[in-house]
């Protein structure tokens, strides 16, 4: 029985936790891991994964904004939360009283958070994050020190964390190596000088592939979690390929099939034309699920386990997809956008690669209209 929508995610929870076990092996028992749930969990829906994580081990979350660290708390109390990008100003307060860990990249924001600490009588725990290479945010690496020792004699805050994030780490090997020379440089220092700093960080999910010398205390994976391998030119052993599962499947149903003649233009534009009689079918989601309009001309959904290209412009809420090879296609069918049929397959990578973009990308774009159903042995 199909579900009654006609676009919808079903997300395998035991795929995520088979994936989250999978890093803990990696990493090992001393290594803390922060499961990064940024963007409603790129894609997959932030509370039910928030907690699904909470029951299976994760130690402390990543978010990008104060509503994403609120709707972890809703879910349960005690994680600690780290905000990985920077507070707006009028932000501080709102942190501070969430408990929620900043980052921080100067001493003025520093202050702020030491100004609000002691006026709502807290204590925060602060991140400095340290910029190798990535240039987004964070101190120079030559200039952490004096941050993370000025920072620490403020009232009512710590610096708890060092931090740096690599740039292509996927791609390029000899950039990590700099960023790698580079953070270790500081902590070399750090040591030197007798500054203890309790929780060290550096390695995303292409770093946990490629970089498995920077774990230190902490790693932060999210495309990981979600059972995604970064793609790029570093290649990562074959044995790691076959241990993460993807955990989400994007589906939607045929509303319409029809027979057209040669010479037929489809879709806006008209940028397909039938080169022959053509068997095609309509599917109920396009952009506005979440279904890259670059993918036009270029994608292929599975239809009864066979690879159906997607011929004219996605629109909207409606794609056509050449269904000629394959038998018995009717309205009310089911066609697989991201997932398996089969022993097909279409992974997020894979379209990523359509549509000329990446796989965080194609995650997050699936859209709130887009009704996520959770499968597995902990759904609820
Ligand atoms: C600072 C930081 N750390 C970790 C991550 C997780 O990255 P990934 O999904 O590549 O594991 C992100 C995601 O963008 C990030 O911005």
């Amino acid at each position: 029985m199909n579900p009654p929508y006609r676009c919808w995610a079903e997300v395998d929870l035991d795929a995520l936790r088979n994936n989250l076990a999978w890093i803990r092996h990696r990493v090992g028992p001393q290594v803390r891991i922060m499961t990064v749930v940024k963007a409603d969990a790129y894609g997959h829906g932030l509370k039910q994964i928030a907690a699904l994580l909470m029951q299976n081990g994760t130690d402390v979350f990543g978010v990008a904004n104060l509503g994403e660290a609120r709707a972890i708390r809703s879910v349960g109390r005690g994680w600690p939360i780290l905000m990985l990008g920077a507070c707006l100003p009028d932000e501080v307060d709102l942190a501070v009283r969430d408990d929620v860990m900043p980052s921080i990249s100067s001493l003025v924001e520093a202050r702020a958070f030491s100004r609000a600490a002691v006026r709502l009588g807290r204590a925060v725990r602060l991140h400095v994050k340290v910029d190798t290479g990535m240039g987004r945010l964070g101190v120079g690496a030559r200039a952490a020190t004096d941050l993370i020792l000025r920072a620490d004699r403020l009232p009512g805050v710590r610096v708890e964390g060092l931090y740096t994030h690599y740039a292509s780490v996927e791609d390029n090997a000899g950039f990590s190596q700099t960023q790698r020379a580079a953070f270790q440089r500081l902590l070399d220092e750090l040591a030197g000088r007798g500054i203890p700093i309790a929780t060290i960080h550096a390695n995303n999910s292409g770093a946990l592939l490629h970089e498995p010398d920077t774990l230190f205390n902490l790693v932060r994976p999210g495309l990981l979690v979600y059972g995604i391998l970064p793609g790029g030119a570093r290649r990562s052993a074959s044995d790691l390929r076959q241990q993460v599962r993807a955990a989400l499947s994007l589906k939607c149903r045929i509303s319409f099939v029809k027979e057209i003649p040669r010479g037929t233009p489809l879709s806006y534009g008209g940028s397909f034309v039938a080169p022959r009689r053509m068997r095609v079918a309509t599917l109920s989601a396009g952009y506005g699920d979440g279904y890259l309009r670059a993918g036009s001309n270029r994608a292929s959904v599975l239809v009864r386990g066979r690879r159906c290209p997607v011929v004219g412009r996605i629109t909207m809420d409606q794609t056509i997809i050449d269904v000629s090879p394959v038998r018995g296609v009717r309205a009310g069918d089911e066609a697989a956008l991201i997932g398996r049929q089969g022993s097909e397959e279409i992974t997020a990578n894979e379209l990523a690669d359509w549509c000329g973009t990446i796989p965080w990308e194609v995650l997050t774009s699936i859209s709130y209209r887009v009704p996520r159903l959770y499968r597995g042995t902990q759904a609820a």
